[in-house]
């Protein structure tokens, strides 16, 4: 018997550390303040494993599409091209770079099928793949498109997720992300990730009391985070964050109340896939990714 155990043991051993090494990655965004540092020493930091570029604020129903970068670069006068070298470095470490459409402030909506099939074509010409005489970003390749909507209602973004994610046959995968809102179901989005194409999800825990971490009591947040992971097939839910306190209305979790008890909770969830953030900006005030990096 105790040969046995011993024949067993590197095995079992080598079994338990796959298992219970359920190691999640961050997830930011870059774009709505110039004062953050280049994409690249974004991606330089190593802190990160994807950076969503904020935002692509108007588009659709006859609207010009149309980049914000903030102080960072401006696209009206083509002055954004030179992120493409930025691009390619981040994705060279690693980083998976997003085009993340929506945001708080745009102005944008989907008025009918045809109309996401329009906005599709017009992403993947300009921003992934295909190939456009003025690409905002220039040459580099995104990684794919991340669904920021938080108004403009609802309409449309499962065919434009359908569209979208029909380009991945043309070679490179066009990965698909979203950010709802944590009450369950996202208002917005909830029917596009209802298509089953999303890869990675950042719920939104902030500016939603209902849903929230609120000084010690994680079982909100927990409750919502169970009716995320049931009742959507994305396989990788993150928790979304603002990175300080003033990076949202409500919301902020100190790090050491994440690390000891929040995280624990969620981890037990195989869908767990680690943190979101917004934003780089208030990251930098704060140092919230580097203090919670090796507990994500
Ligand atoms: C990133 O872009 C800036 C300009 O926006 C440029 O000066 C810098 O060289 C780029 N860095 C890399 C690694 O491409």
């Amino acid at each position: 018997m105790a040969s046995r155990m011993n024949i067993w043991a590197p095995f079992l051993l080598l079994a338990s550390v796959f298992t219970f090494s359920n190691a999640g990655k961050i997830s930011i965004y870059w774009g709505q303040n110039g004062n953050e540092g280049t994409l690249a020493e974004t991606c330089a930091t190593g802190d990160y494993s994807f950076v969503n570029l904020a935002f692509l604020s108007s588009f659709g129903a006859g609207r010009n599409p149309q980049l914000n970068l903030a102080g960072h670069c401006d696209p009206y006068s083509n002055g954004c091209t030179g992120l493409s070298s930025n691009i390619t470095f981040c994705q060279s470490k690693g980083v998976k770079v997003i085009l993340s459409i929506g945001g708080g402030a745009g102005a944008y909506s989907i008025a009918s099928q045809d109309d996401a099939k329009q906005l599709a074509q017009y992403i993947w010409n300009n921003y992934l793949g295909g190939q456009s005489p003025k690409r905002p970003l220039g040459d580099a390749v995104l990684d794919g498109v991340d669904f920021d909507i938080e108004s403009g209602g609802p309409d449309h973004y499962d065919d434009l997720a359908t569209y979208l994610s029909a380009y991945s046959a043309k070679g490179k995968k066009v990965y698909l992300t979203a950010a709802p809102q944590c009450p369950y179901p996202d208002a917005m989005v909830g029917k596009a990730l209802d298509t089953g194409l999303f890869d990675y999800v950042w719920v939104q825990f902030y500016n939603n009391p209902p849903c929230q971490y609120s000084s010690g009591q994680v079982t909100n947040l927990d409750d919502a985070w169970k009716q995320w992971t049931a009742g959507i097939k994305a396989k990788n839910i993150f928790l979304g964050l603002p990175a300080a306190p003033d990076a949202a209305g409500s919301g902020f979790i100190p790090t050491g109340d994440l690390t000891s008890k929040v995280l624990p909770v969620l981890k037990r969830s195989k869908k767990y896939g680690g943190v979101m953030l917004w934003s780089k900006y208030y990251d930098d005030q704060t140092g919230y990714s580097k203090a919670i990096k090796s507990d994500v």
